[in-house]
């Protein structure tokens, strides 16, 4: 007995040390046996390109129908490269964005050269993944021949009904988009979901030396934990407690406009315009399916990712209960506390206690029966038909209680969440009843310190825990 203890226990150590919310459930034992502990949890990153559903436009502005030669900046005058769309060793089709290249030899999309100038040559690249994705590392698009001078990155979290810039690309952002240019190391935590253009990946820096524009995701997530993000806690606490931040980094869809081509010179020359073009070779997009913290796995299911959700929610998202749990308890889970988070469960519908022929429920109505008409008398906070559903504002716990704390004016503080709006769970340096007071002596500096303390204390229990279950298992 006491040996299954321990080993669970280490169990949950280790779970607690080594991946973040990778598990939505792990077996714990008590006094009255062994039971399910839920937490939030989340699916691990996955490389997205695998997923997509890429798409260019306009028509026929892949190259190769009719074949056509063009030639290369770097070698401007050598135009003797041919593309062709009927030969599969010339052709350059969309596919070759999301390929993964093999012994080294790199394909590439590539469009139609910029015979047509002054008329710009203009190029879209649709993503669309029918699934909520949150990015997790950056989104790098590798170019051959030379990055555009003049691109916008655009999302969609709507399946692509509905599109918002993502970040502007420019060699002069005055000219292009009348906006000044910036770094993401110029934002702060207050604007770090700004929408910028940045003048860092469109110079003409010679078109092998620097191949990639970048979408930063890490440099953002630093802001918060860390250059080498050692302090991921900070970053979740953030995402529960700024709104947007989860938000920023969450799409379905994703659009490149390619609005104008390198140059690799300040100058279109109009006697050789088909060295103008662009080539794509990859499109990376790291990122996890989000499932709202109620799924550890994400699979592909009829050709789509779903979620596999657990905490009886459903739904390609878990963004709904199951059937029979009330749809109203649905709630995202929490990254809060760190590190096991809170999983926000949905409640099943209560199972009515049959009162006179009337149903009412014995908890929440004020009567045995109901009266003339036929109807429920409800307690202070119940509602419903056989007040058995709560009013906005209280919770249900045999019986409608007003809430401690709520999302909207019983704000938890201090980085606390609130469990099923019945209390406050406090980081270990606050008390009281939304975490409003610290515990540290008034003039103490003493928050930074208690954190660290933890996890060294979380780890020297694991350790200490390894030590006794070696020595208490039989030889
Ligand atoms: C690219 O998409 C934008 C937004 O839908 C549209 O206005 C533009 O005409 C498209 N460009 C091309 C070349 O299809
Ligand atoms: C998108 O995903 C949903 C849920 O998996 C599915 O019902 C729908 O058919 C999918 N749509 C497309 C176009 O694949
Ligand atoms: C973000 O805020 C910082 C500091 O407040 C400021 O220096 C910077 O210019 C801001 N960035 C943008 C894009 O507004
Ligand atoms: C989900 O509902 C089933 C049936 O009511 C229950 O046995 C199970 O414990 C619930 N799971 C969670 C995580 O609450
Ligand atoms: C019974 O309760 C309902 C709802 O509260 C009310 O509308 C109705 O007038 C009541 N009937 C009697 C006879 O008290």
């Amino acid at each position: 007995m006491l040996l299954q203890a321990v080993f669970l226990l280490l169990l949950r150590c280790l779970a607690s040390t080594l991946g973040q919310y990778e598990l939505c459930k792990s077996l714990v034992s008590t006094d009255e046996g062994s039971v399910w502990e839920q937490y939030a949890c989340q699916p691990k990153t996955a490389s997205m390109k695998d997923h997509m559903r890429i798409k260019v436009d306009p028509p026929g502005i892949t190259c190769g129908n009719p074949p056509e030669r063009f030639c290369t900046l770097e070698n401007p005058y050598l135009c003797s490269d041919e593309c062709d769309a009927s030969n599969p060793d010339l052709a350059h089709p969309p596919q070759l964005m999301q390929d993964r290249e093999r012994n080294g030899l790199i394909t590439y999309w590539q469009t139609v050269t910029w015979r047509r100038h002054p008329e710009p040559l203009l190029a879209n690249i649709s993503m669309a993944w029918n699934k909520s994705l949150e990015l997790t590392d950056d989104i790098q698009i590798t170019f051959e021949y030379g990055r555009p001078t003049i691109m916008v990155m655009d999302k969609s979290m709507d399946h692509g009904r509905s599109w918002q810039p993502y970040q502007f690309y420019a060699d002069d952002c005055m000219d292009a988009f009348n906006m000044p240019p910036k770094r993401v190391r110029d934002l702060s935590p207050a604007n770090i979901t700004r929408v910028i253009c940045t003048e860092q990946y469109s110079r003409w820096v010679g078109s092998k030396n620097d191949k990639n524009v970048k979408f930063e995701v890490r440099a953002r997530f630093a802001v918060f934990a860390g250059p080498r993000l050692q302090n991921m806690d900070s970053l979740y606490t953030r995402m529960e407690s700024m709104k947007g931040l989860r938000d920023f980094f969450t799409f379905t869809n994703l659009r490149l406009r390619l609005l104008r081509p390198a140059l690799g010179g300040t100058y279109v020359q109009r006697d050789n315009l088909l060295k103008y073009f662009y080539a794509i070779s990859n499109i990376e997009v790291p990122a996890r399916c989000k499932c709202n913290l109620h799924a550890s796995q994400c699979l592909l299911q009829d050709g789509n990712l779903q979620c596999q959700c657990e905490h009886n929610t459903t739904g390609q998202d878990c963004q709904r209960c199951r059937k029979g749990f009330k749809a109203k308890s649905w709630k995202a889970g929490s990254y809060l506390p760190t590190p096991h988070g809170t999983p926000n469960t949905c409640t099943p519908h209560l199972s009515h206690n049959f009162l006179g022929k009337c149903n009412c429920n014995q908890m929440g109505s004020v009567h045995d029966r109901c009266n003339g008409t036929g109807f429920c008398q409800c307690k202070d906070g119940a509602t419903g038909a056989k007040c058995d559903d709560c009013l906005p504002g209280y919770y249900w716990k045999q019986g409608c209680y007003a809430n401690v704390c709520d999302e909207e004016m019983l704000l938890c503080q201090n980085g606390g969440t609130c469990y099923q709006s019945q209390k406050c769970i406090c980081p270990p340096e606050f008390k009281g009843v939304l975490c409003q007071e610290s515990r540290c002596e008034a003039g103490k500096d003493c928050n930074a310190a208690s954190s660290l303390h933890l996890s060294t204390a979380t780890l020297l229990l694991c350790t200490l825990l390894a030590h006794l279950l070696a020595t208490l298992t039989p030889h």
